[in-house]
């Protein structure tokens, strides 16, 4: 059979928004919290799957700029799980080859936890099996005018190229497929600018209960996913002309 160049079998970068745990806890009469630690749970899981799977960039959504207006006692605990997961989890993921970056804004996090994104970015900055990106007090907006704001301070023009490279994902090439769980049907500020040309997957499971089944029938519907990057559908299937 003959292989479609413009969709190769597995993504290279899947990038994921990580929806549903208040309403899996919720579900069980748990507080919120408790549906953030199942949803670490399911997590670390995903980062096996993914590197079994021979996906090399993982880009996750895990605190948004506008999740600062919930409850404040869900914010805290939000932060205080990093702080912990940080801990917890970085010696292992760097033993498995994992990359960490944590593209988001650092100036508003607690000096801890920001400390400890930074830390954990040095100790595993060696590390090429897998890049996992945490997406932090990230917000596609925030991110577009941020390399904005560089290039501008630099006096430099404002070119596509320009500012990708500014971007806070600016190491990996774009995502090929998104998936989003918990059932909502919107992109929430994630990644604007890089998900111009992403493949997407909506799932209905609630992230702590999101599992490896899913996790492959989103990487099987990418898969069969023809991407056309506006061209059309016989410019992709007709063999490359030779060069005059
Ligand atoms: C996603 O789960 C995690 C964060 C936004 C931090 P939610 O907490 O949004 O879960 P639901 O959407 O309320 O179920
Ligand atoms: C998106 O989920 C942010 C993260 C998963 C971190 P939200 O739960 O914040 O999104 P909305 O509010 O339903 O759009
Ligand atoms: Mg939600």
């Amino acid at each position: 059979m003959a292989t479609d160049v413009t969709s190769p079998a597995v993504p290279v970068h899947v990038a994921i928004v990580m929806d549903g745990n208040g309403r899996w806890a919720k579900q069980r009469f748990l507080p919120r919290l408790a549906g953030h630690r199942q949803g670490l749970e399911t997590l670390r899981a995903v980062v096996r799957w993914s590197m079994a799977r021979g996906v090399r960039v993982l880009t996750v959504f895990a605190f948004s700029s506008e999740n600062w207006k919930r409850p404040v006692d869900e914010v805290s605990g939000l932060m205080g799980l990093m702080a912990k997961a940080l801990s917890r989890e970085v010696p292992e993921l760097s033993r498995s080859g994992v990359r960490l970056h944590f593209p988001g804004d650092r100036a508003a996090l607690p000096a801890a936890v920001a400390q400890g994104l930074a830390q954990a970015e040095r100790d595993t900055a060696g590390n090429d099996r897998l890049v996992l990106n945490v997406c932090f007090n990230y917000g596609g907006r925030w991110d577009v005018v941020q390399a904005a704001a560089r290039l501008a301070q630099r006096g430099e023009a404002v070119t596509e190229a320009g500012l990708s490279a500014e971007l806070a994902l600016a190491h990996v090439p774009d995502p090929d497929l998104l998936i989003r769980t918990g059932g909502e049907l919107r992109i929430s500020n994630f990644l604007l600018w890089q998900l111009a040309y992403s493949e997407l997957f909506f799932s209905d499971r609630l992230w702590p209960a999101f599992d490896e089944a899913e996790f492959d029938r989103a990487l099987a519907a990418y898969a069969g996913r023809q991407r056309r990057f506006g061209l059309t559908p016989e410019q992709i299937q007709a063999p490359s002309a030779p060069a005059h």
